[in-house]
């Protein structure tokens, strides 16, 4: 199976400022299409070929599970965010309260998550088997997926994520992050 570029959900310039059209024609057009062009290259021929992208990056190891885990990472993270964000609804302000308190401290936590993860990775909010929800970390590629956990929004933190719009600041891309979430997409992820 040919893995294919995946449509955004809203126009190149429509996450302005937050998000510029330039960082979405660099982080989508090139970032995510390379590691999409990379994923077809390596898989053809192999065990992999005919395998839908989360099973290629809950059983692949090396280069195929670092460039399927960043294609399944990044369709993820462009499809969480809207040009027209409306308020978090009340099933999910309460859904988030009952894990962390308010949804003051699930913000507050995500935030510290992204703004001081060390390196390239991806700070997550994520649904364990038991339905609670929690946030973590990842380093580079690596995805939740792996260790069972069901994500449910994610914060890229790779520099080329903000690198154009923010040069080194990280808080500043973060910050501007919440301002274009798509908490209906977010809820419906809950199980
Ligand atoms: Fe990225």
């Amino acid at each position: 199976m040919k893995h294919l570029m995946p449509e955004l959900p809203y126009a190149m310039d429509a996450l302005a400022p937050v998000m510029s059209e330039e960082t979405l024609a660099f982080h989508h057009g090139k970032h995510l299409r390379t590691y999409i062009d990379n994923l077809n290259k390596l898989i053809a021929g192999t065990l992999y070929e005919d395998m839908e992208l989360e099973e290629i990056v809950c059983k692949a190891t090396g280069s195929v599970y670092n460039n399927a885990a960043q294609a399944w990472n990044h369709e993820f993270f462009f499809d969480s965010f809207t040009s027209t964000p409306q308020p978090v609804s009340a099933r999910l302000a309460a859904l988030l309260g009952k894990s962390f308190g308010a949804f003051a401290d699930f913000q507050r936590q995500l935030t510290e998550a992204a703004v001081g993860h060390f390196g390239s990775g991806w700070a997550w909010l994520v649904e364990d088997g038991a339905g609670g929800l929690t946030v973590c970390t990842t380093q580079n590629a690596d995805c939740p997926l792996t260790t069972g956990l069901r994500p449910i929004l994610t914060f890229d933190v790779w520099e080329h994520a903000y690198y154009i719009d923010y040069r080194n600041r990280r808080a500043d891309y973060v910050n501007g992050l919440w301002n274009i979430i798509d908490w209906a997409k977010v809820e419906q992820r809950i199980g």
